[in-house]
Formats: structure tokens, sequence, C-alpha cells
């Protein structure tokens, strides 16, 4: 029978036997996964874990806050931030190709880490041990999506898997690779990581970067963190976070509309509404949600970004569909 405690008893013995005196890092990205990667290494090897969180500034509106003061004070691990949010956003900058921006994404996410993991290697080697392993969110589905399991489809490139670069000497500790989930949120709940942590929706590691329509830019990255802050309010004030699996809300930034706001006419920007049902984000469904939420997160949306003058929902099942719009 699966159990959470079963899972958590399997994986510390074999992190221990994996990891055995040496120091593990583990990239933190402010989702479910990582955090949940990260509390069993804890629970395996304790202090041998450093943990490293860039924040790349494509994070929603207080994410960062989550994982530097909720999830340190949960678990205890020893936490590096690295502030790169500039440097996100001039490599981003003039693209617009959804895989080039990940590729980019992914490519300046393992430089920063790259640095950051140098500084615990160095500072570790001053205690006379060695950083030998970095610790992996990935769970089961981006394992088959990557290419990684039989008969797999590379439908997306998932920056998570894959993708290091040679000189990366780190061997790869992945305690979730065979589960779904919602065997992670159960496995992060027997740990005790904090509910908002544990129940927090999927988040693509590219973050808001493939969430903008168009160039990402410090401007837009606002915008969206505005709409995509009043949505996820109304779903919580609803009860719905439990019942969708994830909402995206996409800002399409090189699309305008002509609307009427007060006296004036606008010419401003769509927001997209994504939310979906899954079990695993394999396939999806669009969610039939209640139309009065809809209609206060439309209403909030429009009345309190003035970038915005329209709220569109999409009905799109997956496939076609994917869940994301890049
Ligand atoms: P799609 O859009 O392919 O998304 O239906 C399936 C699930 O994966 C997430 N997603 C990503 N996660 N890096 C990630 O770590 C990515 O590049 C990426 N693209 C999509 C998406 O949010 C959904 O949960």
């Amino acid at each position: 029978d699966w159990n959470p405690g079963n899972v958590i008893a399997e994986q510390v013995a074999r992190i221990r036997a994996q990891v055995g005196d040496a120091r593990v890092v583990c990239g933190l990205s402010g989702g479910v996964d990582s955090s949940v990667a990260a509390a069993l290494v804890q629970r395996a090897v304790g202090d041998q874990l450093t943990c490293v969180f860039v924040d790349h500034g494509l994070l929603r509106s207080g994410e960062a806050e989550q994982v530097e003061k909720d999830f340190v004070a949960s678990t205890g691990v020893r936490l590096k931030v690295v502030d790169a949010r500039e440097r996100f956003l001039q490599a981003l900058a003039g693209h617009t190709d959804p895989e080039t921006k990940r590729k980019i994404i992914g490519r300046e996410f393992i430089r920063v880490f790259e640095d950051a993991a140098r500084e615990v290697v160095a500072e570790a080697g001053e205690h006379g041990t060695e950083v030998k392993f970095l610790v992996q969110g990935t769970l089961y589905p981006d394992v088959v999506e990557s290419g990684g399991g039989e008969g797999a489809a590379n439908i997306k490139s998932h920056h998570n898997v894959g993708g290091l670069p040679d000189d990366l000497q780190f061997e790869l500790v992945e305690p979730l690779r065979t589960l779904f989930k919602d065997e992670v949120r159960a496995v992060g709940l027997e740990l005790g990581v904090p509910e908002a942590i544990v129940w927090r929706q999927p988040f693509p590691g590219p973050g808001l970067g493939i969430r903008i329509i168009g160039e990402v830019t410090a401007a837009r990255l606002d915008v969206l963190r505005a709409a995509d802050l009043i949505a996820r309010e109304e779903l919580t004030r609803a009860g719905l976070d439990r019942e969708i699996w994830q909402c995206p809300v996409v800002l399409l930034a090189d699309v305008r509309s002509v609307g009427v706001q007060g006296d004036g006419r606008t010419y401003g920007h769509p927001i997209v509404l994504r939310p979906v049902s899954s079990e695993d984000a394999m396939t999806a469904d669009w969610t039939r949600m209640p139309y009065d939420v809809l209609a206060t997160i439309s209403t909030r949306i429009t009345n309190e970004v003035p970038e915005v003058n329209r709220v569109v929902l999409d009905v799109t099942s997956k496939p076609p569909g994917t869940i994301e719009w890049e």
C-alpha cells in the first residue's frame, strides 16, 4: 500500500546511502516540488544540506518572501539567497520566442546557481568536507514529458530535467522522481512542511517569463503580478484552491483592444485566465468555475490594474492546448 510514511522512510534511507558524509546543495524555486525535496533531504542528512534560492524576479507576488521566511522557519534549512532580478531582465530583453525564453531562463538560472553552489563548495572545503550532490525536485510527469520515460515525447523543454553544463560536478539526488503531484503533497504534509507551501499550486520553473506573451519587461511583470495576485486572492476566497489544479494568469502583452473605462476610451491589454482541472498535468480540462467568481476577478482586475481593460477565459482542454500558453 502506498503511504507517505513509507515513501519518506524509503527515501531517507536511499538519500543517506547515496550521500554518505558529503555535503548537498538544493536549489529552491518556491514551489512544492523543490520544497518537499529539500525537506526530505534535510530529514535524511540535516545540516549537510545547503539550500540556494535564486530570486530571478519571475515569481508571483509574495513568493520570494514565502521561501525566505516560511520555509526556513518550518524546516530550519541553511539558506543562501541570490538577488538576480536585474540579470534575468537583461538576458530576456528583446526575446519573444517561448522556447528561447525558457532556454535563457534555464541557462541564467544554472549560471547563477552554479556561482552560488561554488561558494557553498568553497565554504565546505574550509571545513574539510566535500559537496558532491545536487537535489532536484523532478516529478514523474517531468521525467516522462522530457523524454526520460518510456515512449516519451519531448513536448516542451523542462529546465529541471537535464540541461546541466558538463563542468557541473554534482551527482543528482532526485527523491521525488517516482511521484505524482498529489503524492508529493502527502509526503510534504507528513514532513511538517506548512500547508501554504504544500498546497501551493504547480508553477513552472520559468515562472512569469512564460506567462507574458511577448517580451518580458519589468513593467509588464508588474502588470501581470498585480492581475495574478487578484485572481489568486479571489480563488482562495471562493475556496477553489484545492479544486483547481492551477490557474495560469497570462498577459497578452503585444495585443491591445479598445475599451471604455470611466469617461475615456482605453487601448489596453487582455489578461487570460486559464483555470484547469487535472490529476498530473499530463492531461487537463478547463475548470467549470462559478461565473460570479469569474465576474469578481474580471471586475477587480480591470478596476485595479489600469493597463488591463479586458479579461478572457481559456476554455481549451489539454490536449490540444497545453496548460501554459507558452
Ligand atoms: P504544459 O503547459 O506543458 O504544462 O501543459 C504542464 C505542467 O508543467 C508546467 N510547466 C513547466 N514546469 N518548467 C517547469 O518546471 C517549464 O518550462 C514548464 N512548462 C510548463 C505547467 O505549469 C504545468 O503544471
